[in-house]
């Protein structure tokens, strides 16, 4: 049996993980901002997972990195041992408000990028040997482009930690897992026009993540179409890319 640490745990993508997780029998620790999501999240865990499940959590503001630390000792202490970490938590940042505010800039980073990587940072030291570390990058990290860099940059930021991470770790068989999702209809995107053949459903992204961790693959993109998107994005060449309007 598996036991899970999930951090912004109450993302539309991650409550469809822990679903899917406690489905199959797994522990599960959610760690999650808002109290009032988290006590419906681990109430619904409790109630799929039944009598001898663990579903423990903590309501914790993950922008605060002094209380991280803090966070995986009481998941052990629920837990017993950490055999996967899902670092989750997110923003998209208003673009123009970030080119306009250093404040808004680094509020976007600090969530987006810091906050993530000292979480996966940590995990290293509080993971099992062949267990696994996953986060949520996004597409948006693989080409800067004008419309969101400051988001792109900051997921850029945590896929090239992920990488030396998984470098490092490669030896004590831990898989890092860089998760690289789309559009995916969750509150995040709520403001956008959600139709269209490259839009995915939470539950769609979320069973794409639980079988990267089974598969022990290194970096994955959900839906996997936007493997081939993304590898022609990334080739086109720079003179041209920098007079795309994207
Ligand atoms: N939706 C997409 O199209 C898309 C595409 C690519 C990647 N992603 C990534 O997927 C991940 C999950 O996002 P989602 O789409 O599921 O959106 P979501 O439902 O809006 O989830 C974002 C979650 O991050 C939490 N969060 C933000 N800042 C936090 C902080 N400082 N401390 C603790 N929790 C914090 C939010 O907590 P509250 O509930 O308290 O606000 C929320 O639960 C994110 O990393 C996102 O960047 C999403």
């Amino acid at each position: 049996m598996q036991k899970v640490l999930i951090f912004g745990a109450t993302s539309a993508i991650a409550q469809a993980v822990a679903r899917s997780m406690v489905a199959r029998g797994c522990d599960v620790f959610a760690v999650g901002r808002d109290q009032r999501k988290l006590d419906a999240l681990v109430a619904d865990l409790r109630v799929r997972g039944g009598p001898g499940r663990t579903i423990g959590f903590a309501c914790a503001d993950l922008d605060r990195l002094e209380g991280h630390e803090a966070l995986y000792a009481q998941a052990k202490g629920a837990l017993g041992s950490i055999d996967v970490v899902l670092i989750a938590h997110g923003t998209l940042p208003d673009q123009r408000a970030c080119e306009a505010s250093s404040e808004a800039l680094l509020a976007a980073m600090h969530t987006n990028a810091t906050s993530a990587i000292v979480l996966a940072s940590l995990a290293a030291a509080q993971v099992v040997d062949g267990g696994t570390i996953a986060a949520i990058g996004s597409v948006a990290g693989d080409r800067g482009r004008q419309s969101n860099y400051v988001y792109g940059a900051a997921k850029g930021m945590l896929a090239l930690f992920l990488q030396g991470l998984r470098n490092r770790l490669a030896g004590r068989g831990v898989q890092v897992l860089t998760i690289k999702p789309g559009f995916v209809d969750t509150p995040m995107t709520a403001a956008f026009e959600r139709k269209g053949p490259l839009w995915a459903t939470p539950e769609r992204v979320a069973a794409g993540i639980v079988r990267a961790i089974d598969r022990r693959r290194d970096v994955v993109y959900l839906p996997w179409f936007w493997g081939p998107i993304m590898l022609v994005i990334k080739h086109i060449p720079e003179r041209v890319f920098k007079r795309l309007s994207l």
